[in-house]
């Protein structure tokens, strides 16, 4: 499975030979300029949440790719007024698709659309894949519910809001890294506002000093589990 950091909550993966996008932002990112849209490879778009910060290239991408939506029912029914084709979920639920298992699970953040319309709750998705499994915690509070991950899949990864203020910072992402039972950790939705920029060294350091790895990675550049 690689895992490539496309800029804020935008995430590529590659698993099982299907490309996978998560949440696209890129040309609303001004750090994510040397990335084209029109280059990203995308058989599934997977959306945590309906907020601008993690739609705004879908339209455009799954238009020129084809690519399936993956997202829970109100933002799937969005899309598929565009004429876009979608896998509608909700919380809780699991699917196998070829490439894996999604589960669809909970978060604690809001779901508006950019006009204000009711976009579901918002939510993550716990990925099984080549036998790796990820936790792509969406934008998200520390919440209880992530202790029920650990209950039924051991992750390789889990990839973590840090940015603080719209989601968890970094004391709260140590706790939920704690919570999932996964010591290494991606980091993401930081540094593209004002509001969520935050120190790389001091991050770091603090997630080392609990016997953790904070990985964070510079915009196109990818891990392989
Ligand atoms: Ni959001
Ligand atoms: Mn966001």
């Amino acid at each position: 499975m690689k895992i490539t950091y496309l800029g804020h909550a935008s995430l590529g993966i590659e698993v099982n030979q299907v490309s996978i996008l998560v949440d696209p932002f890129i040309t609303g990112n001004p750090k994510a300029s040397h990335i084209d849209i029109n280059t990203l490879k995308a058989d599934y778009i997977l959306i945590t949440h309906a907020h601008q910060d993690h739609i705004l290239d879908v339209e455009a991408i799954a238009k020129r790719t084809d690519a399936v939506l993956i997202s829970n029912f109100e933002i799937i029914s969005h899309f598929e007024k565009l004429g876009l084709e979608g896998h509608p979920m909700n919380h809780g639920g699991q699917w196998d698709f070829e490439f894996g298992n999604v589960k669809y699970v909970n978060a604690i953040h809001t779901s508006s659309f950019p006009d204000g319309s009711y976009g579901g709750q918002p939510g993550g998705f716990v990925i099984e894949g080549e036998h790796k499994n990820i936790y792509i915690a969406g934008d998200t509070a520390l919440t209880y519910d992530m202790k029920l991950i650990p209950l039924q899949t051991t992750l390789d990864l889990a990839i973590f809001p840090i940015g603080d203020n719209f989601t968890m910072g970094i004391d709260d992402a140590i706790m939920a890294s704690d919570f999932v039972g996964c010591d290494k950790v991606l980091g993401s939705h930081y540094d593209t506002f004002g509001y969520i920029e935050i120190d790389h060294e001091e991050a770091k350091r603090k997630f080392f000093d609990k016997n953790k790895d904070l990985m964070l990675l510079d915009i196109g550049s990818s891990i392989e589990l």
